[in-house]
C-alpha cells in the first residue's frame, strides 16, 4: 500500500493530537512531513521525537530558538522554521499529499487556502477558513482539484450520510435539508439571570467533548453552531433555509440529512474526534481510530429540542451574517475571536461576547468577499474595533 505524506497544521492542539493518535495506529499508511505549533514548544519537541517530521514550525523566533535547543539536545534531525510563510511552505511542499488544517481561528486561513490552491487533500478542521473565505476557498479547491474532507464532526456526519455520488446539488439528490446537531454546551439549563457571572473555567468545561479553549467557549455561546452553519453552507452548497439546527444534549447523533421521501439519515458514535479524523484519513476505507464503541446498553435516552435564541443570541447573529453574505461572516468571526480571547482573559463577561460581535457587525459588515486581501484587511479592522469595544467593557 502506498502511504500518505502529511503536514499537520496545529499539531499541538486538540485536533492535532487526535490526528497523531490516529496516525500512530497506522504507521504503514502515513509519513509526517511537517508539524506546527504556536506556544507549546515542549509538546511539539516531543511530537518531533515520536514522528520524526522533516520540519517543525512555530510562530516566532523566540519559540523557534527554544525548540531548536530542545531538539538539539535530543539529537533530532527535524529542521525548525518559524513565521507565517513557513506555515504556507509546509502546506504546499511537493512531497505533501494531505494537510490537516487544525490551527484555531483565522490564523489558519492562509496556509489552508494555499494547500487548496495547490491541489492538496485538505482535511478541514479549521472551520474559520470557510467562515471567513468560503467562496474563495471552495473556488480554489474546485480549480485545483483539491479534495476538501470535513473533519468537523457535524460536517463529517453529513458527508458520511450524503449519497456517495453527491454532486453539490441538494435538489438533484432529493435532499430537503441538512440538520446540524448541537449539544447546547454547559449552559443549556443554566438560569438566564446567571449568564453574566459565568466564568471562563465554567465555559471551557464542555459536557461531552474535549476540545481547545476557543471552540469550547464558542460551544457555550453556541456561536460554534453558527460558524458550523456557515461552514455547511459552503461545503455542501446549501442555502440558509435548508440548514436546520437541533439541540441534542447527548452528542451521540453527530448530524443528519433529511430526504424528500421522509427518511432522515443520521451518523452516530461515541463523541470523540478520532472518528471523523480516521474517516477522512482512511478514505475510501474505514480504519481503526481507537474510539470506544457506542454502548447502546448505557444510552438511557436520545433527546432533542429546538435551539433557544434568547439563551443563545450568538447563533442568531451567525444566521444573520450567513444570510447577509459578503464580508459579514468574516466580521462575525474576527469580532468573536477577539471577544472570546477577552473573555478567557477575564476582561469581559460571558454575555458581552454577543454585544461585541453584534456591535462589530453593525459597524463593519456590508463589504464584498471577492478577494483574500479585502477579507484580511476587513479582519484586521474589525479586530481593532472589537478590541476598543472590549476595552469599554473592561473599564466598567
Ligand atoms: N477540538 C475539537 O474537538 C474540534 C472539533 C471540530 C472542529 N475543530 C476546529 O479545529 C480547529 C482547532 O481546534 P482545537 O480545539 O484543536 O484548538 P486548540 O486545541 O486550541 O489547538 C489550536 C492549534 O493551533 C495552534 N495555534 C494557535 N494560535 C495560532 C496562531 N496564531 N498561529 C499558528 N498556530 C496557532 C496551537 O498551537 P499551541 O497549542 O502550540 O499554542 C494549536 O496547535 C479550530 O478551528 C476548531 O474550530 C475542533
Amino acid at each position: 500500500m502506498s502511504y500518505q505524506t502529511l503536514t499537520i497544521l496545529g499539531s499541538t492542539g486538540s485536533i492535532g493530537e487526535s490526528t497523531l493518535d490516529v496516525v500512530s495506529r497506522h504507521p504503514e499508511r502515513f509519513r509526517i512531513f511537517a508539524l506546527s505549533g504556536h506556544h507549546q514548544v515542549e509538546k511539539l519537541a516531543d511530537q518531533c521525537l515520536r514522528f520524526r517530521p522533516r520540519y517543525a514550525v512555530v510562530s516566532d523566533e523566540h519559540h523557534a530558538r527554544r525548540l531548536r535547543e530542545l531538539l538539539g539536545s535530543l539529537k533530532s534531525d527535524t529542521e525548525v522554521l518559524h513565521g507565517k510563510q513557513a506555515l504556507t511552505d509546509i502546506a504546499v511542499a511537493p512531497e505533501v499529499t494531505g494537510v490537516m488544517a487544525a490551527i484555531v481561528g483565522a490564523a489558519g486561513l492562509q496556509p489552508t487556502l494555499a494547500a487548496a490552491r495547490q491541489g492538496k487533500t485538505v482535511y478541514l478542521a479549521n472551520k474559520e477558513t470557510l467562515v471567513v473565505s468560503g467562496s474563495l476557498f471552495m473556488q480554489a479547491a474546485q480549480q485545483s482539484g483539491a479534495k476538501v474532507l470535513p473533519v468537523d464532526s457535524e460536517h463529517n456526519a453529513i458527508f458520511q450520510v450524503l449519497p456517495r455520488d453527491f454532486s453539490g446539488s441538494l435538489d438533484a439528490h432529493g435532499i430537503q435539508s441538512l440538520i446540524l446537531t448541537a449539544s447546547g454546551g454547559p449552559f443549556l439549563d443554566t438560569p438566564l439571570n446567571r449568564f453574566a457571572d459565568i466564568t471562563p473555567q465554567q465555559a471551557v468545561k464542555h459536557p461531552n467533548w474535549s476540545m481547545g479553549q476557543k471552540i469550547s467557549v464558542d460551544s457555550a455561546t453556541m456561536m460554534n453552531k453558527g460558524l458550523e452553519l456557515i461552514e455547511a453552507h459552503w461545503l455542501f452548497n446549501c442555502p440558509a433555509e435548508k440548514l436546520e439546527v437541533v439541540v441534542h444534549p447527548q452528542s451521540v447523533i453527530h448530524s443528519m440529512v433529511r430526504y424528500a421521501d421522509g427518511s432522515v439519515l443520521a451518523q452516530m458514535g461515541t463523541p470523540d474526534m478520532r472518528t471523523p479524523i480516521a474517516y477522512c484519513l482512511g478514505l475510501p476505507e474505514r480504519m481503526a481510530s481507537g474510539v470506544a464503541p457506542l454502548d447502546f446498553g448505557k444510552l438511557s435516552a436520545l433527546t432533542f429540542r429546538q435551539p433557544d435564541f434568547e439563551r443563545f443570541p450568538c447563533l442568531k447573529l451567525a444566521y444573520q451574517a450567513m444570510r447577509q453574505g459578503g464580508d459579514a461572516p468574516c466580521v462575525l468571526n474576527a469580532a468573536n475571536e477577539i471577544a472570546v480571547a477577552a473573555f478567557l482573559n477575564g476582561r469581559i463577561r460571558f454575555t458581552d461576547i454577543f454585544t461585541v460581535v453584534e456591535q462589530s457587525l453593525s459597524a463593519h459588515a456590508g463589504g464584498g468577499a471577492n478577494s483574500i486581501e479585502h477579507l484580511l484587511a476587513s479582519d484586521e479592522t474589525v479586530r481593532q474595533y472589537a478590541e476598543t469595544v472590549c476595552r469599554t467593557f473592561s473599564s466598567r
